[in-house]
């Protein structure tokens, strides 16, 4: 047996594009404290694949052998009775199984079962994969894509940002814990408002342009999502969050400059503790001076050969009571 097996109850998968790798890396270090490597990731951490925009699959562990045969042995032994079932081959990095092997090995697993399969809509997905010599043999969930209709949102600005980035602001924020309650400081038209209600996290959203606020109650209206939009500085909400995510305001369609920047970050310091910011400009200097601890960083750039590029800071209040 190899530490592996002891050691973790879930493997994640992962699948992005390279402009997001770094933005990936910083997700899986905030949700698992580590980062993924290769596509992959193993942890005692359980969190709902479709929080993330970067996970496939978890699977949970259930058995794990380096023999093959002893794996079959003793998935029979746990005489698993299930209607609705379905068994899905996982290739993980380095698993070479040729498509006829991978049939053998699935059919190896759906006669263990006692039941009736579901191929087309089933109830639970037990998997096998092979990673570093050890077979494992567990229960599969999938990434839901239902997120991506967000896509088509009624109200959307140019410099609304991309619904991929907005997930993972969500999931940084809330460290996967969906008990976090989060605000969303400079919600905009409610990118990042949809993709939290989405997965089910307690969100409120605040913006200062009335005109916006109505865009974003139309969004969240349009797929019956109910939560509040505050139409209003951020200074005057009097609210405690956990964590917050603050996109700030480019100077493009919205005026800013470093003062008005600050305010921003330190009035959003005062509701929640944690707070994750959002910038296209260098404002690390700003952030500090407002009595925010950075914790971690990274910048992502838009795909392709674009000079566009937005930071994010994942902050931590100083000497934190909140
Ligand atoms: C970059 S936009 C946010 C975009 C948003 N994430 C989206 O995808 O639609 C920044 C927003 O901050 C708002 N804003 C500027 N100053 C603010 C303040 N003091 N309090 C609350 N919102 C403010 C602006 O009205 C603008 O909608």
């Amino acid at each position: 047996m190899t530490l592996i097996t002891l050691n973790h109850s879930y493997i994640y998968s992962f699948r992005y594009d390279y402009h997001h790798n770094e933005l990936c890396k910083l997700e899986s270090r905030q949700i698992f404290d580590k980062e993924e490597k290769n596509n992959l990731l193993f942890s005692n951490v359980k969190v709902d694949p479709s929080i993330s925009p970067f996970i496939k699959n978890r699977f949970e562990i259930i058995l794990s052998s380096e023999n093959y045969s002893e794996l079959l042995k003793n998935i029979k032994e746990e005489n698993i009775r299930i209607d609705g079932f379905k068994a899905e081959y996982l290739i993980l990095d380095g698993d070479s199984a040729e498509k006829p092997e991978r049939r053998e090995k699935l059919k190896d697993i759906g006669y263990r079962i006692e039941g009736q399969p579901d191929f087309d809509n089933p109830s639970i997905t037990y998997s096998i994969c092979f990673y570093k010599n050890v077979w494992y043999f567990g229960v599969l969930t999938k990434h839901n894509t239902d997120w991506l209709k967000h896509n088509d949102k009624p109200s959307s600005f140019s410099n609304s940002i991309c619904i991929k980035i907005a997930k993972t602001l969500v999931s940084i924020a809330s460290t996967g814990n969906i008990n976090n309650k989060l605000l969303d400081a400079c919600c905009g038209v409610g990118t990042i408002m949809l993709e939290a209600c989405i997965s089910g996290f307690n969100i409120e959203g605040c913006d200062i342009n009335s005109k916006t606020c109505k865009h974003t109650r139309q969004n969240l209206a349009h797929y019956n999502y109910t939560t509040t939009v505050y139409c209003s500085d951020v200074k005057d909400l009097n609210k405690k969050y956990s964590a917050a995510i603050i996109d700030l305001p480019y100077n493009l369609f919205s005026y800013s400059n470093d003062l008005i920047t600050a305010n921003i970050i330190k009035s959003t310091a005062k509701l929640a503790a944690r707070i994750v910011i959002v910038s296209i400009s260098d404002i690390e200097t700003i952030i500090k001076k407002s009595g925010l601890k950075i914790h971690d960083f990274c910048t992502v750039q838009k795909r392709g050969k674009s000079k566009f590029t937005r930071n994010i800071w994942v902050c931590e209040k100083e000497n934190s009571t909140n």
